[in-house]
Formats: structure tokens, C-alpha cells, sequence
């Protein structure tokens, strides 16, 4: 399986942090905040990635990262999004480099203290299709929404104002090569973006995803109140006993 990390858009609830860098630079506690999910992806076995950046600060991923060996990737490659057209516009710069095969997307803003390794198992196992990755939160309304009935996802709405359950969908998804074809099915929501939210409720309508719970705690990091939470997370589990 190959493994994509989206670190675009324009990272504006985080103006003006982000006026001089791009948010996937920014520190979290003691790393910069792109080694998060690379080391998630690198840990559970996918050591191809590619980062899809954009922006004016681009160019400061190479020279954080070049070729990705110290942080344990195999082979690691780049692409540029143009503009900010949404999580599932990143997604669609990835079809060449999937090369036919399944992929794991991880938003570069999420940060986890666990392990995908299970899901991306049980993945590689399932025929095809998508999985999703959920965690019950306190404030679903910052999230996309996931409904459940008889053990299935029937719906997802993304950022709901009546929530109809407290379960985010996390921003670790994992698809199968149809994932591209689907994007290009999308219209821009009303904010004007390509929402992965669509791309997970058109593998809803084929009966076709699967999800499972996320171990551990999960934090995005696109806030200034979750920014701080992510870097405080981290410094408390590097804290803790073995
Ligand atoms: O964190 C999980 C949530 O992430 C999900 O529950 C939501 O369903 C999903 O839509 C997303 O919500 P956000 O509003 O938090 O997404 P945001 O616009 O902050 O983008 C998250 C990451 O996606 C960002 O760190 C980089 C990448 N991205 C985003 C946009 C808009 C891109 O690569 N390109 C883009 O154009």
C-alpha cells in the first residue's frame, strides 16, 4: 500500500503563524508537524509516500525532509496543489503515483499517540472498497460526522450543526485505486472545496466501507487551541513510563 500525507491549503485559522510558513511546519512540542504522520505511515509499514504540499513555503519540505531516509521512508516524492481546492483536490494529484494500487491518506494536521498498523492490515485484506478510522470526541461539530446503524456507516455529515452521534471521522482514510474516479464525480461544496466527505459517503452508497476505532488519543492541529493540545499530548506521552 502506498501512503499519501495532504499538506496543503492555506492554514488560515492559524494566521499569522502561518503568514511566514506553512502549517505543516510549525512545531508540535519537539518536532515539526509533518514528522507526525510520516512516522504513523512508517510504523504501520508504508514506506512509499508522497506529500502533496502547496504555497508559497513549498520548497521548505525538501529541505526539512530530502529523501526521507533518516525518518525511515523508502522513497519519497512530491507534488504541488495549486490553490486550496479542498482535502479531496489534494487527493486527486496522488492517481499517478498510486499507480493502480490502494492508498493510506493521512491529513498532515492529525496526530495520534497510537498505531494505524491493525487498520492497514485489515485493509490490505478487505477486496476493495475504503476504511475509515473514528474516535468518539466531545465536540463532533469540528468534524465530520459519522452515522452508525447496525454496525455500519450509513451517513456522514461533515461539520454538522446537530451531530447525530459524537464520532469524527479522523483524517486517516484508506482507499482502493476507484478513490480517483470518484473524485472526479465531485462538485466544490458550498465553501467552495472538493470535500473528502463526499468521496467517503460515494463508498457508503456502494455498501463499500468499512471503519473501525482509533487506540489512543487523536488530535488535528489547525487551530491555535488544538495546536497547543497536540504539543502538550505529545510532551505527556514522551513523558510516561515505557
Ligand atoms: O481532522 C479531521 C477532519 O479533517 C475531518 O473530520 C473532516 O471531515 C475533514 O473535512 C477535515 O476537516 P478540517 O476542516 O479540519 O480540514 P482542513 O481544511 O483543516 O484541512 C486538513 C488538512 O488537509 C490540512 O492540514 C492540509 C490538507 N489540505 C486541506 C485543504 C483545504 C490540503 O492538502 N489541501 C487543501 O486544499
Amino acid at each position: 500500500m502506498k501512503g499519501i500525507i495532504l499538506a496543503g491549503g492555506k492554514g488560515s485559522r492559524l494566521f499569522p503563524l502561518t503568514k511566514i510558513t506553512n502549517k505543516h511546519l510549525l512545531p508540535i512540542y519537539d518536532q515539526p508537524m509533518i514528522y507526525y504522520p510520516i512516522q504513523a505511515l512508517v510504523e504501520s509499514g508504508v514506506r512509499d509516500i508522497l506529500i502533496v504540499t502547496g504555497g508559497s513555503y513549498a520548497g521548505d519540505f525538501l529541505q526539512l525532509l530530502g529523501t526521507g531516509r533518516q525518518l525511515g521512508i523508502d522513497n519519497l516524492s512530491y507534488t504541488y496543489q495549486e490553490g486550496e481546492g479542498g482535502i479531496a483536490d489534494a487527493l486527486r494529484l496522488a492517481e499517478h503515483f498510486s499507480d493502480g494500487q490502494k492508498v493510506c491518506v493521512i491529513l498532515g494536521d492529525n496526530i495520534i499517540e497510537g498505531t494505524i498498523k491493525d487498520a492497514v492490515t485489515e485493509f490490505e485484506k478487505q477486496p476493495a472498497g475504503a476504511k475509515i478510522l473514528l474516535k468518539e470526541v466531545h465536540d463532533p461539530e469540528r468534524f465530520g460526522v459519522a452515522e452508525i446503524l447496525n454496525n455500519h456507516v450509513v451517513n456522514i455529515v461533515e461539520k454538522p450543526t446537530e451531530p447525530k452521534s459524537n464520532y469524527a471521522v479522523t483524517g486517516i482514510y484508506m482507499y482502493d485505486n476507484s478513490v480517483f474516479d470518484k473524485i472526479k464525480t465531485l462538485e466544490p461544496s458550498s465553501r467552495g472545496e472538493l470535500e473528502i466527505t463526499d468521496v467517503n459517503n460515494a463508498y457508503i452508497r456502494e455498501r463499500n466501507l468499512s471503519y473501525s476505532f482509533l487506540e489512543g488519543w487523536w488530535t488535528d492541529a489547525g487551530t491555535f487551541d488544538s495546536l497547543l493540545r497536540a504539543s502538550t499530548l505529545v510532551s505527556d506521552s514522551r513523558k510516561k513510563p515505557a
